[in-house]
């Protein structure tokens, strides 16, 4: 054990996590350069269409020293002078939508490699994730990527490295994922500073453990025992027809093998183990998983939502503790999903299954819509995975989907509502403070703290529902793109809110009514009703548009009848001669009327829901 090294990349989106990864697969001899693609952990197509990680992917290397000089192993007697290497790599999601899975990638590891891009600093991402290794006693090895670019800001990202870890200059790394320069380097130095599994470094100081030398001079606990029984931590799965959950896992004791008879602590349920093996990055198969080692296990279980991500494994009779840090993902963010041709229904019930199958986040329950007929409201971790189902489901089941904006989920707990609070990190350069933190006050967000080193770090708490409206494009835009965000949720909070029924003609219409805060009520009410107004037609009688909340309506507009003959026109009748014409118009206004929906006595286009849904219209 004391030749494997289990680690994580973490770094804000895009400052080159799976580049790197790439180049260290190269250096070991996992792959060949110039024939492989490029980022090759990122293997899902809108993953890497959008340039975006969107599910981990854990690779085994092995790596033989030659030349290392292995300052270490003078000092410490736990660390032997091996040759030979296992190194564990998971390259994680690079968005906040799967931060849980981070945190269990990061449950997994004895160390990370923070990554900075060079051009950009550190980001809000960058901070976070330290923060999760920081709670978990991780190693931090600090690294400045993309030196090679002209606009590199090597010094001033070294300070602020500096300024946050408190480590010192030489012990940051500075390499190009692209070109490879350092890479190698960096390679003994993740051998070098992060400990073998199940030592735990002991520190004086929490930021200590990002200054890797130090830990050579602290002392090392071996909490090894021989004969402790199964325990592993499962971090991510997806399902494969022929065997079943795959399970990705990290032995923290015991062994596990094919042919064994394991028990989930958390759901329960009892596996049969098909087969146990590795990854490389594509699984192969090995006798068994040992002591320290990360990889996976075949489960022959149909369902992915019987084996959650954080669950332990453990020996079918024992009544081994979970392991800690377990939680069920909720999701974050609801929104109705329809087809706009109602016969697709079917279809889209067939493409969600198929997505659930594989897709252990993924919640969805049916509904019917007056309007839309019937579809599905369906549960997602956030923005960012609501746009990747919708895309999957587009794009690969061939389907035209109406959704409606995804919106929070309220508790009701007796009369009262609980709104979820997120806490967000927000980084931004010095001149923008101002309007950044004016914004966050329109969001109803309450200030935490502020750090002011050479960029400002700000937190604050703030409603869910208020950072999913816009408030993101809206922080791009005030700081011109510099500033940047993460969040974690909090808590759920008393609020005062109620459910803003949209009435035509007196009758409520279940697809434009939400639950809406009091504070927001009368700006999304007059919102509402004139948007309304826009985009329903004049019929041949008047149309009240109102917005009921509380029992009270707070904004209403009407839209004045229309007689709505298509032969009459400004008050003439077209010719009654031409009746090839008249028959043409008669024919284009009985399609049109095909594209109208009826709500109550009011008739509304499709492609209104389209307009009022779509953010950009
Ligand atoms: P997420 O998966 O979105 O978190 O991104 P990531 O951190 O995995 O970043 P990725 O490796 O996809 O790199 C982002 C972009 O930066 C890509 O266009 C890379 O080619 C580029 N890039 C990464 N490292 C370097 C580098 O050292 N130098 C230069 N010039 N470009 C780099």
């Amino acid at each position: 054990m004391h030749n494997i090294r289990n680690f994580a990349i973490i770094a804000h989106i895009d400052h080159g996590k799976s580049t790197l990864a790439d180049r260290l697969l190269e250096l070991t001899g996992m792959v060949k350069a110039g024939e492989h693609n490029e980022q090759m952990l990122d293997r899902n197509p809108i993953s890497r269409e959008r340039g975006i990680t969107i599910k981990l992917a854990p690779v085994r290397m092995e790596f033989r020293v030659h030349n290392l000089e292995l300052r270490i192993n003078n000092n410490n007697n736990s660390i032997q002078n091996s040759e030979f290497y296992i190194l564990n790599l998971i390259d994680t999601p690079g968005h906040v939508d799967f931060s849980y899975e981070v945190d269990r990638t990061l449950a997994c590891v004895e160390g990370v490699i923070l990554l900075v891009d060079a051009t950009q600093g550190i980001q809000a991402q960058t901070i976070s994730n330290a923060y999760k290794a920081i709670e978990k006693n991780l190693v931090i090895i600090p690294v400045i990527n993309k030196i090679d670019m002209v606009n590199a800001q090597i010094e001033q990202t070294q300070q602020q490295l500096i300024d946050f870890l408190g480590v010192t200059k030489e012990e940051i790394l500075l390499v190009s994922a692209k070109t490879g320069e350092g890479v190698r380097g960096l390679l003994d130095c993740v051998i070098e500073r992060i400990p073998p599994p199940n030592i735990i470094p002991i520190f004086n100081d929490p930021f200590d453990k990002a200054q890797g030398k130090q830990l050579l001079t602290k002392t090392l606990k071996n909490i090894t025992d021989k004969n402790e029984p199964l325990k592993a931590l499962i971090f991510d799965s997806y399902y494969d027809p022929h065997r079943g959950v795959i399970a990705f896992l990290r032995v923290f004791s015991g062994n596990v093998k094919g042919g064994m008879k394991v028990r989930l602590c958390q759901s329960q349920k009892t596996i049969d183990i098909l087969e146990t093996g590795i990854f490389t990055p594509d699984l192969l198969a090995k006798v068994s998983l040992n002591d320290g080692e990360i990889g996976y296990i075949a489960t022959n279980l149909k369902d992915i939502h019987q084996v959650d991500v954080g669950d332990t494994v453990v020996n079918e009779k024992s009544n081994n503790t979970p392991l800690p840090g377990y939680k069920k993902t909720k999701p974050m963010v609801y929104a109705s999903i329809f087809t706009t041709d109602t016969a697709d229904y079917l279809n889209l019930k067939k493409a969600l299954e198929k997505l659930y199958l594989n897709d252990s986040s993924l919640q969805f329950n049916s509904i019917y819509s007056k309007a839309l007929g019937a579809g599905f409201r369906v549960g997602f971790l956030g923005l960012l995975h609501a746009d990747v189902v919708r895309e999957r489901l587009e794009r690969e089941h061939n389907l035209s989907l109406v959704l409606t904006p995804p919106q929070v989920e309220y508790e009701k707990r007796g009369e009262m509502f609980m709104e979820p609070i997120v806490k967000i990190f927000l980084i931004t350069p010095n001149q923008y403070t101002g309007t950044v933190m004016q914004l966050c006050e329109n969001y109803r967000a309450k200030f935490i703290t502020m750090d002011n080193k050479n960029q400002i770090t700000l937190t604050y708490e703030m409603p869910l529902s208020e950072m999913i409206a816009d408030f993101y494009d809206r922080l791009k835009s005030v700081s011109s793109g510099y500033a940047s965000l993460d969040w974690e949720l909090l808590r759920f909070e008393p609020v005062k809110a109620d459910k803003m029924l949209l009435l035509l003609n007196s009758e409520p219409v279940e697809e434009f009514s939400e639950i809406v805060v009091q504070e927001r009520s009368y700006e999304k009410a007059s919102h509402l009703v004139k948007k309304m107004r826009e985009i329903i037609p004049r019929q041949q009688y008047e149309i009240k548009i109102q917005a009921q909340y509380k029992g009270k309506i707070i904004a209403s507009e009407r839209i004045s009848p229309f007689r709505k003959d298509v032969l009459i026109k400004s008050g003439k009748v077209i010719g009654t001669g031409d009746v090839g014409r008249k028959k043409k118009l008669l024919e284009k206004q009985k399609e049109g009327k095909k594209k109208m929906k009826m709500i109550g006595r009011v008739e509304i286009p499709k492609d209104a829901f389209l307009k009022l849904f779509n953010k950009n219209s």
